[in-house]
């Protein structure tokens, strides 16, 4: 019989594995650092080669059932860390050789009903991934039309967030609005039926409120920043993506930080960027899912998996990178 913390394990289809321990080379050894443990699919592929040590973090405290089991499997090679990927270098001091990152939910939150975020479920608007401040519930009954439809807008790239944002308000000014289906209810309401697409109405809307109540973006900035900060000359960092606003800010990072095309700031001579540039140069490529593992995990056909190799050059805090990104990063500093 499966225990509990077995059947979370296998619960979750992990997104491209062989690319990414291809791309990884375990086969060598090295200090791997997965930031989103999630069911261990990485983690479990990276210590079946006996070089390899793994340390592994996740948000959500739901996987600690499955992390103590890996910690007990090898003791040696193995520790778990429940934070925020962001605080990566609370926990690591020494350098390493790769960092992963297999962003957004696991199927195991979304497949939980109980946690707000599919759209099938009847129960509270949480949509917390763990360690955050506030819920969607928070969010929809606390802020102003205003804010609710920027965050719609930006977070979610949603064109209809000004009706969705109208009509949160009126229905919350007859009645707090406290369950999923109340939300789905209301935007359906707010959207025009589009025949042409297969995509839940409420998909956009909720990608906003996710986003903004576990402040991914703010996250996903500063862990790849601080990530970098801790891996070898010649480390890698892998970043597999869900969604345009991730693959953006991730494709500015690697490109506009790397050899041949850095230039931190406008004072440096050209002969220099180089000398600045936290990558490699950067082959602006993204790796896809195969046609058969998108027929086998439907959820893996949005993934975007991009890698850089750390240059040797000393870490220079990319200010110009937050700068770029500032309006997101507002947004999700919004108070509620
Ligand atoms: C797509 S799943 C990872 C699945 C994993 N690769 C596997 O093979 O099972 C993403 C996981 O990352 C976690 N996560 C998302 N954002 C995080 C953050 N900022 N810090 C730490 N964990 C995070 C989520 O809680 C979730 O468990």
């Amino acid at each position: 019989m499966k225990t509990f913390s077995s059947s979370l394990e296998f619960s979750h289809f992990p997104v491209m594995l062989g690319e990414v321990i291809q791309l990884s080379s375990p086969s060598e050894g090295g200090h791997y650092i997965d930031c989103t443990f999630g069911g261990g699919g990485y983690s479990k592929a990276l210590l079946k080669f006996p070089k390899t040590k793994v340390t592994a973090l996740d948000r959500d405290v739901n996987v600690i059932g499955v992390a103590n089991k890996f910690e007990k499997k090898f003791q040696k090679r193995f520790e778990f860390y429940k934070i925020k990927f962001s605080q990566i270098n609370s926990v690591l001091k020494d350098q390493v050789d790769t960092v992963i990152f297999d962003l957004g939910l696991s199927s195991i939150q979304l497949n939980n009903l109980k946690r707000g975020f599919s759209f099938k479920s009847k129960d509270k608007l949480d949509m917390t991934m763990g360690l955050s401040d506030i819920s969607a519930q928070d969010a929809i009954n606390k802020l102003s039309e205003s804010q609710l439809k920027l965050i719609i807008k930006e977070l979610g790239e949603e064109k209809d967030a000004f009706k969705i944002a109208k009509n949160i308000v009126k229905a919350r000014s007859e009645k707090k609005i406290t369950r999923v289906d109340e939300l789905v209810s209301i935007i359906e309401k707010s959207k025009k039926k589009n025949y042409s697409t297969k995509i839940n109405p409420s998909t956009k809307t909720f990608q906003a409120l996710r986003i903004f109540v576990n402040k991914e973006i703010t996250e996903l900035m500063n862990g790849v920043v601080n990530a970098t900060k801790i891996l070898k000359p010649g480390g890698k960092i892998l970043i597999i993506s869900f969604h345009s606003i991730e693959d953006k800010i991730i494709k500015y990072f690697f490109s506009n930080f790397s050899k041949g095309k850095a230039k931190p700031s406008r004072y440096l001579p050209d002969e220099n960027y180089d000398k600045s540039a936290l990558f490699e140069k950067y082959i602006n490529k993204i790796i896809k899912p195969s046609k058969k593992e998108i027929e086998e995990n439907n959820p893996s056909r949005s993934a975007k998996l991009r890698i850089a190799t750390r240059s040797q050059n000393k870490f220079v805090h990319p200010s110009s990178f937050f700068q770029k990104f500032k309006r997101y990063l507002e947004i999700e500093g919004i108070n509620v």
